[in-house]
């Protein structure tokens, strides 16, 4: 474990001095990198990102993000005024979700997005009726359950029909049946997103195949498809490791080069996940017949994937004597009043020492976007990496913006 989050950067312990624990520290070049290596792995067959904002939505991020010529993927009215916030072109915006309420639908048709991509025959007819009130036309791409089981945690499996998401084949033709000719809309294409961590590539590869097939027949039955969204998903190399970009690249092109259409990709944690850290500072250390554990100041609501998925992260002491401190089995716990609220569990780690610093790694996707104020405990800052240089991107919350929205004292 360095010192610092990159060469010639402040050291975690001067961060932590600087700006408290626990802290996020974002590497807004490792994003941009990651960015750049999609870009090329998908090169020939990629229309744009859309990179998909609920991984980490913070405004620094989609601003660098933006800059670097990436669109985005929202799922609520929140996400798309982040991106309208740094000024994000609307027409590279598109707008996912299961349940868009009336008031989103408006706020994506007021701002011009790029695409709604709906998720049920009630949604379509809610956008075109909107649509037609204001006098415009709402692009829409209808969302595909193509009914592919992408093999990952079953909370982050989308396509298949056990699945709340999208429409099977069937009710999406019959909705564009029904709805054509309609003023208020203007279909282009399908989405299609099967899961997110999806280690296997050929289950993008059987998920492009079945879109190939429809978008086949989508035209055979007279409707031009010009676009197809292919989802994010890509997994990430947490304990195990995951296929190059590149492997999830060649599973599909098959599929999706003859198509002729604009493919766009929705990747939020394949972008993020490596490029965010949580500094945390030792609080106690409780030695056990059976273990230690190590009682540090972040937790579940700073960090929820370990709870909540049972997620492994990397951990690390950052101590220059570490090397001299006897290994022992910890467990990694935060303050909160229960036994889910772990970091890590069962790692072999240097003994800490309360006052230590340690780092949770691999936490930049779903980690401050997930984040909360359980047990009252006011979220956590962030800082974003740039070259060697640190910046606060993000203040920590005080006791009093915890209470801010409260009516009642
Ligand atoms: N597009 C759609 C329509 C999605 O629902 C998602 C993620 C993505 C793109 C981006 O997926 P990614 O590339 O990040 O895998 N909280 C969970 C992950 C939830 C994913 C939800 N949808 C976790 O911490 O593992």
């Amino acid at each position: 474990m360095s010192a610092a989050p990159r060469a010639g950067a402040p050291t975690f312990a001067a961060l932590a001095e600087r700006h408290g624990t626990p802290l996020w520290i974002t590497d807004a070049d490792a994003v941009l990198a990651r960015l750049r290596e999609l870009e090329a792995a998908f090169a020939g067959l990629l229309h744009g990102v859309r990179y998909s904002v609920k991984a980490n939505s913070g405004l620094a991020l989609l601003r660098k993000l933006k800059e670097a010529g990436a669109g985005f993927d929202v799922v609520s009215g929140g996400e798309l005024a982040r991106c309208l916030r740094v000024g994000v072109d609307p027409g590279r915006i598109v707008f996912a979700g299961v349940g868009k309420s009336d008031a989103e639908l408006a706020a994506g048709l007021a701002a011009g997005i790029g695409s709604f991509d709906v998720e049920s025959a009630d949604e379509l007819d809610r956008l075109a009726a909107l649509a037609e009130a204001r006098g415009v036309a709402a692009p829409f791409a209808l969302r595909l359950n193509p009914d592919v089981d992408a093999g990952t945690h079953e909370y982050v499996t989308t396509g298949t029909r056990r699945n709340k998401f999208g429409l099977p084949f069937d009710e999406a033709l019959a909705a564009l049946r029904r709805t054509a000719g309609r003023r208020g809309l203007r279909f282009h294409g399908f989405h299609v997103h099967i899961g997110s961590q999806v280690t296997d590539p050929t289950r993008f590869a059987a998920a492009a195949a079945i879109v190939a097939e429809r978008i086949a027949a989508t035209r055979a039955a007279g409707y031009a498809v010009s676009s197809l969204d292919f989802g994010g998903g890509f997994a990430v190399a947490y304990e195990q490791p995951a296929p190059p970009i590149a492997a999830v690249a060649a599973a599909v092109r098959p599929h999706l080069a003859p198509l002729q259409v604009e493919l766009l990709l929705e990747p939020g944690r394949w972008l993020v996940a490596e490029a965010g850290r949580l500094l945390c500072r030792v609080v106690a250390v409780k030695q056990t017949p059976d273990r230690a554990f190590v009682i540090v100041d972040g937790a579940m609501n700073d960090l929820v994937r370990p709870a909540l998925y049972g997620a492994w992260h990397p951990v690390e002491l950052v101590a220059p004597d570490r090397a001299a401190r006897p290994v022992v089995l910890a467990d990694v716990v935060g303050p909160v009043c229960e036994s889910g609220d772990f970091l890590a569990k069962e790692r072999r780690l240097p003994l800490p020492r309360a006052g230590d610093l340690v780092v949770v790694g691999m936490a930049g996707a779903y980690g401050t976007s997930m984040s909360s104020q359980y047990n009252s405990r006011p979220r956590a800052a962030e800082v974003l990496l740039e070259g060697t240089a640190t910046r606060l991107v993000r203040r920590r919350e005080t006791i009093d913006d915890l209470l801010a929205t409260e009516l009642d004292g």
